[in-house]
């Protein structure tokens, strides 16, 4: 690759852990539907847009819902849900990820968040990190949900980088998958065995600094 200019972020998993919230909110549309899921099935969800999400979890407990019935599940969820990001504060972050973007912001990389969730803008507001992107790609502003490399291109875009100079951070296999299709370099969160794919593996934003992003130049 050529010099990296940008950095994409995706959000949930990488800069602050809502797949508890998610989790619980899934939960209690599960049991109201009359079955169990359990936080294994939960990670199925990770980086999957809200209405797959549905799809999955009804295929989990063997229920079928007409499409009416399947938008007011998801808005229901997704209100349940809400209660809980709205009640989130900035030490929710995870470990190293503000100071990472801060010294990204120092170098003068630019920074975009390229997420699938729909409440990327409110959780950026509550953990007050808004101001630190200059590209904001969610939900709201794409057709084709990762693995599909469109959140990231028009991140790239947005930003007036080439895709080639553009490091993303995932935490969800089709996450990284994305970022591979979108020929930009790949640094994964969590565990080798999920995210096999990306150009290097760590466990969080803790483990990463300016040094160590310019050596993916390589
Ligand atoms: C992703 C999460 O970032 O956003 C998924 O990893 C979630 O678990 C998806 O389903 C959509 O989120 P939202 O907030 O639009 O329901
Ligand atoms: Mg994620």
């Amino acid at each position: 690759m050529g010099k990296i200019k940008a950095c994409l972020f995706d959000l949930d998993g990488v800069i602050v852990d809502t797949a508890k919230y998610h989790y619980i909110a899934w939960r209690e549309l599960a049991k109201e539907l009359g079955f169990d899921f359990t936080e294994e099935d939960n990670e199925r969800l990770k980086g999957v847009s809200r209405m797959t999400s549905l799809e999955i979890l009804l295929e989990i407990g063997g229920v079928t819902l007409s499409e009416e019935e399947k938008i007011r599940f998801a808005d229901k969820k997704n209100e349940n849900y809400r209660t809980f990001i709205l009640k989130m504060q900035p030490d929710e972050i995870l470990p190293g990820a503000k100071s990472f973007l801060e010294e990204l912001k120092t170098k003068g990389i630019k920074i975009a968040l390229g997420s699938a969730s729909k409440n990327a803008m409110t959780i950026l507001d509550r953990l007050e990190l808004t101001y630190l992107f200059e590209a904001i790609i969610d939900g709201t502003k794409v057709s084709q949900a990762k693995p599909d490399p469109e959140v990231f291109l028009k991140g790239a875009e947005e930003l007036n980088v080439k895709p080639e100079e553009c490091v993303v951070f995932e935490d969800a296999e089709a996450g990284v998958e994305a970022a591979k299709a979108g020929k930009m370099k790949c640094v994964g969160i969590g565990s080798t065995d999920v995210l096999g794919k990306a150009d290097i593996v760590i466990d969080g934003l803790h483990q990463m600094d300016y040094n160590k992003l310019l050596s993916l130049e390589n």
